[in-house]
């Protein structure tokens, strides 16, 4: 009996001490049933497994969408009304800005659907179906396979299995790598290129408390937006017509009226982008004191001219807003992450997690010749990194960071079929159709001016910092030419380049040549730091990223067989996600309590018209005056934001907030300052999500817009109407037929995001 109790007694020990947390963790739906259900019930979910995902009937997963490829957005309507944060639709926004009709500063809303404003090269991605590949992808490959061998054909059976998958130009698919090599999904979707913008607040409340309360809690900001998804009338995913009409997705979510407690149900559903959780210590090190010193220097001062040319002019600044919002969020984020390493002991806490997995290895002969290496490996592999990381930093966050020569980069699909020499009409009209319609875009935003200064400046910088021997060679010339006098250097280059000229650049296209491209300052400059990167600097990082990933690999395979009672979840990779935790409060600091929620007293607190971040609109004064909250107020509050201990990270955005019974309540839009190291380690004292509530988005819609026109779209539930529980076939329509995707993949992708995505793709790091 005894004996019975004690065992017992261990069993629970080891099960708690071992079984993940239920806030913490981004699992794959396709294994929420299998993984979290059981647990999720106990925490108040009243949805089955199958009501989140099922790839045969209508559930969760159908009103989820993956926004632009850098954002989360989620369906409210049966006609495919899709809402995001502010700062998702940002650039939609300041695109369909002028100085005369400025819909970001004032908010916009359309009355009727052909007031819809249309948004080229913005898609959203409907999740189809996943599938574990892992046996087809790893089949034959043993510990004792070469490590080139193993890349190869795990390389080849990703692509072959995606191929397969495209079913002829159907649909958009990827095999995507997890648990760091050692399992493998493959992702089908829907793309729908027609996504028009519905509506959004005035930045003053989209976008309340800027920079200064950004990862911040407590919080005020509306960071809302509203989009429509279109189809052509047969159903396919098409590109905009006038002919197309709104999207009917398979299911949409209901949004909850009654009040959210402290301690309620909460699931964030979406496509959180990157984090990093198994990274060692040794690769944090380098975060800390290199590479993210480095990026906020650089980012300081790319944001001060940025800034500079804003406050000087309305256009400029609209054409400028979007860019610099997405380089001063993540600049934030690099001085938080570092501070959260310092104050949380980060290194301390990998540093004795790393050397109970070594005692564990060393302990028994296999283990220690499988992953005994796995951590010096590991180790090694930085410390070679260093000498060349500060050089891979500035290639992206200096040398191609200005606008021109970031758009100078996008000519490098042209450039090589030039080189090829065998030019096909055809093709080449396709290639340049594809840069006419980018260069629109660009040329509608970019800044000479001050874009030169920064070309200036930042190279500069590049001059001084990085090591002399690992200096692209234009550098060297520039000694020579314009001896060290960089701001000459940047005239000369913004003067001359046929790319610092819409007329020119589009004279050019019309009789694309060679010569004249290689000639040019801006794409000869951005050529030299490429292959510079490409030839002394990449095969570097190449070297030693391939021992790395060996070696993460079986450390992670390590670290899951050293602890066979816990259930893992793999890091974020920008596939769909689920997490579920419960509204909770937190406390930042000692003596210090937050709340877990805020309301519309905490902006006419925050109010300072003096201060650009900080203003609110007269209307929102009036109406918090009178308390006029309609039916969206709640003892006499207007609740505005919430916070959940749902795990998320950027990408995230958008997300909608679910309770138990599937109903929306809030859309997640941010981490807190405390918990800043977030994306390398899960800290659930101080991890925190986010929202802004769902009754301030109706609010601000119908009572501070007057768009209740859309309101009324929706589908509203009251807790205890019995009509209010989930019904996955509320808007169940069928897809018949093939869908036709107008893109291609394949064909050169001309980036909407300003060059902070494009940089960022090339180097693969993540999107906010
Ligand atoms: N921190 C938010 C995120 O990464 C973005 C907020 C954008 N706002 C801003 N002030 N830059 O999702």
């Amino acid at each position: 009996m005894l004996k019975k109790v004690y065992t017992i007694l261990l069993a629970l020990v080891v099960a708690s001490g071992f079984t993940a947390r239920a806030d913490e963790g981004m699992w794959l739906p396709l294994l929420v049933k299998r993984l979290n259900h059981v647990d999720m019930q106990k925490q108040g979910l009243q949805l089955t497994a199958e009501e989140i995902y099922n790839v045969n009937n209508a559930s969760l997963k159908d009103a989820i969408v993956q926004f632009g490829g850098f954002c989360t957005g989620e369906f409210i309507s049966k006609e495919g009304l899709l809402l995001t944060n502010h700062h998702c639709g940002y650039d939609a926004i300041a695109n369909n800005s002028t100085p005369e009709d400025n819909i970001l500063k004032n908010g916009w809303w359309a009355m009727t659907k052909e007031q819809e404003k249309k948004n080229d090269g913005l898609f959203v991605d409907i999740l189809v179906r996943m599938e574990d590949v892992t046996g087809q992808v790893l089949q034959g490959i043993t510990p004792q396979t070469p490590e080139q061998e193993r890349t190869k054909l795990v390389g080849e059976r990703m692509k072959s299995l995606s191929d397969a998958a495209k079913n002829n130009g159907q649909y958009v698919s990827y095999v995507r790598d997890f648990f760091n090599g050692n399992e493998y999904y493959l992702f089908v979707y829907d793309r729908f290129s027609d996504v028009r913008l519905v509506g959004t607040p005035p930045e003053s409340i989209g976008k309340f408390g800027g920079d200064t309360d950004n990862w911040m809690w407590p919080r005020h900001t509306g960071d809302f937006s509203m989009f429509r998804v279109y189809m052509a009338p047969d159903g396919k995913p098409a590109t905009y017509s006038e002919k197309n009409v709104p999207y009917r997705p398979k299911h949409h979510l209901p949004i909850s009226m009654s009040p959210v407690k402290e301690g309620d149900f909460s699931m964030v559903f979406g496509f959180p982008g990157r984090t990093t959780r198994f990274m060692a210590g040794s690769g944090l090190g380098m975060a800390v004191d290199q590479s993210n010193p480095m990026r906020i220097k650089l980012r300081e001062r790319r944001l001060a001219l940025m800034k500079e040319a804003m406050d000087a002019s309305p256009a400029d600044r609209l054409k400028l807003a979007s860019n610099y919002a997405s380089i001063s969020n993540y600049y934030k984020y690099f001085i938080g992450q570092n501070e959260g390493i310092k104050r949380m002991k980060t290194l301390d806490k990998k540093a004795s997690e790393e050397k109970a997995f070594q005692t564990w290895t060393d302990a028994d002969a296999n283990r220690k010749a499988l992953y005994g290496s796995a951590l010096s490996d590991i180790n090694a592999s930085y410390a070679g990194q260093r000498d060349y990381n500060l050089s891979a930093i500035y290639r992206s966050e200096a040398a191609l960071a200005p606008q021109l020569i970031s758009h100078a980069y996008q000519y490098t699909p042209l450039y090589n079929y030039l080189k090829e020499g065998k030019v096909d009409k055809t093709k080449l009209d396709q290639l340049v159709k594809g840069y006419q319609d980018m260069n629109k875009e660009f040329y509608a935003n970019y800044v000479p001016s001050s874009d030169q200064k920064i070309f200036a400046e930042l190279m500069k910088m590049y001059y001084t910092d990085v090591p002399k021997a690992q200096h692209a060679a234009i550098f060297k010339d520039l000694t020579t030419t314009y001896k060290g006098d960089f701001r000459k250097w940047a005239a000369d280059v913004y003067s001359k380049s046929f790319l610092a000229s819409e007329a020119k650049a589009n004279a050019f296209l019309a009789n694309p040549s060679l010569k004249t491209l290689e000639a040019d300052p801006a794409f000869k400059f951005m050529r030299n730091v490429q292959t510079n990167y490409q030839e002394n600097i990449m095969p570097k990082l190449n070297e030693y990223n391939a021992s790395l990933a060996r070696a993460n690999r079986l450390y992670v395979a390590g670290l899951r067989e050293m602890n066979p009672n816990k259930v893992f979840y793999p890091d974020a990779n920008s596939t769909l996600r689920l997490s579920y935790g419960t509204v909770k409060d937190y406390e930042p600091r000692d003596g210090v309590n937050y709340k877990y929620y805020t309301t519309l007293q905490g902006i006419a607190e925050k109010e300072d018209p003096s201060n650009p971040e900080f203003v609110v609109p007269a209307k929102l004064m009036e109406l918090y005056n009178k308390k006029d909250y309609g039916r969206y107020g709640q003892d006499g509050e207007l609740r505005v934001g919430f916070i959940t201990n749902n795990d998320i990270t950027g990408g995230n955005s958008g997300s909608p907030v679910i309770n138990g019974r599937g109903e929306l309540i809030g859309l997640a839009f941010d981490g807190n300052w405390e918990a800043m190291t977030g994306d390398l380690v899960f800290d659930p004292e101080y991890k925190r999500c986010i929202n802004v509530d769902i009754k301030y988005v109706l609010f601000i819609m119908d009572k501070f817009a007057g768009a209740g026109h859309l309101v009324n779209e929706m589908t509203l539930v009251d807790k205890g109407n019995p009509n209010t529980t989930f019904n996955p076939s509320i808007n169940d329509v069928k897809m018949d037929g093939k869908m036709e995707i107008e893109t291609p993949e394949g064909e050169i992708k001309i980036k909407k995001k300003g060059n902070e995505t494009k940089i960022k793709k090339e180097t693969k790091k993540q999107k906010s």
